[in-house]
């Protein structure tokens, strides 16, 4: 198993360019599964979520290979096994983003239901209940979601809000779903994420007739088939803003290439409230801080609110900030795993229900810590990257799940970290 070995502080200065979005990437690879034939992504990072896709889209018949110039080609000639194994869902939960597209391809399918995961519960039952409004007859069999339409699906009017508001992959799932089916669907409270208007940006180019993308309104007018073609993913907002915040603890200067300012608003105000200065630049920005960190409030919101998937990295900013702040999640509840963690570090963070109340503190100190999930992982990796002296991070397989060869990305501006394998 691997693990980090983080030296600091250290201060990052120099260029940096994002990879594109994983988030983005797995919904669109999902969705080639609706158009017969060999399409070709680009874009798309090595990660090891990614290499899970792969090995699910395989194991339903498709032939997906990553080509040398780093292209990814997905052939869904023959999609023959509408099965998504129990062995394979378990490594990764976003799996599920395949049960829309295979039902409309094959009438039929049968997926592993995702169990919990280290930042709460995640019930599907919203992506359920949308594809049930589409026609399709589902029920739970020996920890399998079982789906079948054998007439084929039918456009439908459905609601996607929830208790935490809309659903990503839900959104996704039922998009993806809707788009195949005979006559027209609404989709109500469709959740707006960049990544959600990049898989309908795609599935449009594929032949797919949706109106509203980008707002929680979809329209779609459902066709016959769809067609293979090539995608260029976007950029990946969550990396850009995991660079964003490792320039402001370093008190560095980071210019980040391949990044969005537009998908990252909320995160770009709370950084110059906190004193953070980012100037737009050629295709990206560049971030600089000296001195103190202010003070924040950050509470999580669907887009274009502050990101769940930026919450822990902000927490380990604000851990040195020059007084209190508060964090309330609410995409999440319990997505909390890295503050005791950033805690050992000397940070002086207290948690009360989905609230955390971050007392600033003036320095943080290496300690053995353990990464729990992707993004606390990031955040771990921030904090030593400011703290005194030489941190462990065991294991970092959760940051590579994210994030592509993350030291060898930042050695260069200035940090020091040793991935060893012990
Ligand atoms: N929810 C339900 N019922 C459902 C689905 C969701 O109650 O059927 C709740 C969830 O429990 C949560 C809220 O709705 O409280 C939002 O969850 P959502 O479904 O939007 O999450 P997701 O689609 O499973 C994606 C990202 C996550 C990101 C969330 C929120 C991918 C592969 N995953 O998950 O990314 O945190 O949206 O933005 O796109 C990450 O990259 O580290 C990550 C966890």
């Amino acid at each position: 198993m691997d693990i980090f070995r983080i030296e600091g502080p250290v201060r990052l200065s120099g260029s940096v360019k994002v990879k594109g979005s994983k988030n983005a990437a797995l919904p669109i690879m999902a969705a080639m599964l609706l158009a017969p034939g060999k399409s070709t992504l680009k874009s798309v990072p090595y990660l090891s979520d990614i290499t899970v896709c792969s090995e699910l889209l395989n194991s339903l018949g498709c032939k997906v290979a990553r080509e040398q110039n780093g292209d990814i080609t997905i052939d869904s000639t023959d999609v023959n096994n509408p099965v998504g194994d129990y062995e394979i869902v378990r490594k990764m939960r976003a799996s599920i983003c395949i049960l829309g597209p295979l039902l409309a391809r094959c009438r039929k399918a049968q997926v592993s239901m995702p169990g919990g995961c280290a930042i709460g519960d995640r019930p599907v039952d919203i992506h359920l209940r949308g594809l049930r409004e589409l026609g399709a007859q589902i029920s739970i069999k020996n920890g399998y979601i079982v789906a079948e339409a054998p007439n084929g699906l039918t456009g439908s009017e459905i609601f996607l809000g929830g208790p935490f508001g809309s659903t990503v992959l839900g959104t996704a799932n039922v998009l993806s779903a809707a788009v195949l089916a005979k006559g027209s669907t609404i989709i109500e409270s469709a959740a707006c994420e960049p990544e959600i208007t990049d898989l309908a940006n795609c599935l449009t180019k594929m032949g797919a007739k949706i109106k509203g993308i980008g707002s929680p309104h979809l329209y779609i007018e459902g066709v016959n088939e769809l067609y293979p073609l090539e995608y260029q993913v976007i950029a990946d907002r969550i990396e850009a803003g995991t660079f964003m915040a490792a320039a402001a603890i370093t008190r560095g200067e980071l210019k980040i290439e391949n990044c969005r300012l537009v998908d990252l608003m909320a995160v770009v105000d709370k950084l110059r409230n906190v004193g953070v200065t980012v100037e737009s630049a050629d295709h990206g920005c560049v971030v600089t801080h000296k001195g103190t960190i202010k003070t924040a409030d950050i509470t999580t919101q669907p887009y274009p609110g502050f990101p769940t998937d930026l919450q822990a990295q902000f927490m380990a900013l604000l851990a040195l900030g020059d007084g209190n702040s508060v964090i309330i999640e609410k995409i999440f509840p319990d997505r909390y795993m890295h503050v005791a963690e950033l805690n050992r570090m000397a940070a002086n963070l207290r948690k009360e229900g989905p609230v955390v109340i971050i007392a600033g503190v003036e320095k943080l100190m290496a300690a053995p810590v353990m990464a729990s999930d992707l993004r606390a992982s990031a955040a771990l990796v921030l904090a030593a990257m400011a703290a005194e002296g030489t941190t462990i991070v065991n294991r970092v397989y959760h940051i590579d799940r994210g994030y592509e060869k993350i030291e060898e990305r930042l050695n260069p501006l200035g940090a020091k970290i040793v991935r060893e394998n012990v």
